[in-house]
């Protein structure tokens, strides 16, 4: 007997629209027993939980993998997952770009959240436009949700020297170019810049995303770091499965408990010190924005100049995202940050990044997070800014001026 005072969930969430509430579960319950569940299975709460695997897309070539062990935390949990298709957006295969294609993912997969009846999802994805697409569409939807990266390939090898797509590759084929590196050899190192399935392990769009999701407190910790090939990888997506049918029977917290002015600015001092992708401050903006956080350039501009970037890793760095996993992952980074954070945020692992930072691992000799006392590169004072270019682009719309002939001419 349904309780109507209560708000339905489970099965009993958005019926299909028959007329008759009694008969559209009837026969929802009818079809779904088709495919052999149990009256008991059909009364838990349900996780919905996304499939981006796609053969065009092997930055999420481990998702069928990462599925299972999120269904074995569900089931653990005692609630019901449910695996749905969505689009899946893979950098490289997307004519003409990726770009085009994130909101139409973002609305598929809000949607599809929507749509179908579920208690709390799982966004697994990766590359560059997937996770922000579904963060958005988690927010817009506002159920209970929990982000699952699919984590970063691991480095290449080649000629004794650690490669990593995709900062290697522009290297590479910069060289070819030039005349250092003939076709033959091109086709050799392209076999080894990308050498296991993963997103990019360089601090790309991909990674920045991860990091930063992480860092807003919707996936578990470590869960950006771990290489997608790693049995940590596993047990975090079975982490997330188990936090999911929690977050399902306790109905919170939604995307919009913990995208905050707090866990923004959080977010937006994570993009400075990891020396973030440019495209990190196009998604955090529509993620802030669909929450109906302000999100202001300004405010951005200026932790710029106050937030040293501290991580070692490529492009400006040495290292690859797998060494910062090594080195402690996110929450060793939110220690060295700590005084420059909201460590009060919550996150959807339950504890706040105060409780997450008393857990970091810490990791001696390392050389992949630096100190804000030895930044691996300075922040930059805005007096010496100023000093050499315009901090602020100019409130009229007077032209720039002209270059006069003595004018040194552009490098071609
Ligand atoms: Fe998919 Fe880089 S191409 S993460």
């Amino acid at each position: 007997m349904t309780d109507k005072s209560q708000p339905a969930t489970g099965l009993h969430k958005g019926l299909t629209n028959y007329g008759d509430a009694a008969f559209s579960l009837f026969l929802r319950k009818a079809f779904i027993k088709a495919a052999g569940y149990s009256d008991d299975a059909l009364t838990r709460p349900i996780v919905g939980i996304t499939n981006t695997a796609s053969d065009y897309n092997p930055c999420h070539g481990n998702v069928p993998d990462l599925i299972e062990s999120v269904k074995r935390g569900v089931l653990l949990a005692g609630a019901l997952p449910m695996v749905f298709p969505t689009i899946s957006i893979a950098e490289s295969f997307a004519h003409p770009t990726s770009m085009f294609l994130r909101n139409l993912l973002a609305m598929d997969t809000e949607e599809m959240i929507r749509a179908q009846p579920m208690d709390a999802a799982v966004l697994i994805g990766g590359c560059d436009k997937n996770l922000p697409a579904q963060v958005m569409a988690a927010v817009s939807a506002n159920l209970p949700a929990i982000v699952l990266p699919t984590g970063p390939m691991l480095t290449g090898h080649y000629k004794g020297e650690v490669l990593g797509a995709c900062t290697d590759c522009r290297r590479f084929w910069a060289q070819h170019r030039a005349g250092q590196i003939d076709v033959a050899e091109t086709e050799l190192i392209s076999g080894r810049l990308c050498p296991t399935i993963g997103t990019c392990s360089s601090m790309g769009t991909a990674s920045t995303m991860a990091l930063l999701v992480e860092a807003l407190g919707l996936a578990l910790p470590m869960s950006a770091s771990a290489p997608a090939v790693s049995a940590d990888r596993r047990r975090i997506a079975e982490a997330t499965g188990k936090r999911a049918a929690e977050i399902a029977l306790a109905a919170r917290p939604t995307p919009t408990d913990l995208i905050t002015p707090e866990s923004v600015r959080n977010a937006m001092i994570i993009l400075q010190a990891i020396g973030g992708s440019t495209n990190g401050l196009i998604h955090l903006t529509a993620i802030a924005q669909r929450a109906g956080v302000p999100f202001s350039l300004a405010a951005f501009d200026k932790l710029s100049r106050e937030v040293p970037v501290l991580l070692n890793l490529k492009p400006s760095g040495a290292h690859y995202m797998e060494h910062l996993h090594h080195a402690g992952g996110l929450p060793a980074l939110l220690r060295e940050l700590n005084p420059l954070l909201d460590t009060s945020a919550p996150t959807i692992s339950g504890f706040t990044l105060a409780e997450i930072i008393a857990e970091a691992e810490e990791v001696p000799h390392q050389d992949v997070i630096h100190t804000l006392t030895s930044p691996l590169k300075k922040r930059v004072p805005w007096p010496s800014f100023t000093a050499t270019s315009r901090p602020h682009p100019p409130s009229s719309n007077t032209p720039p001026p002209r270059p006069t002939s003595s004018a040194t001419p552009a490098a071609p």
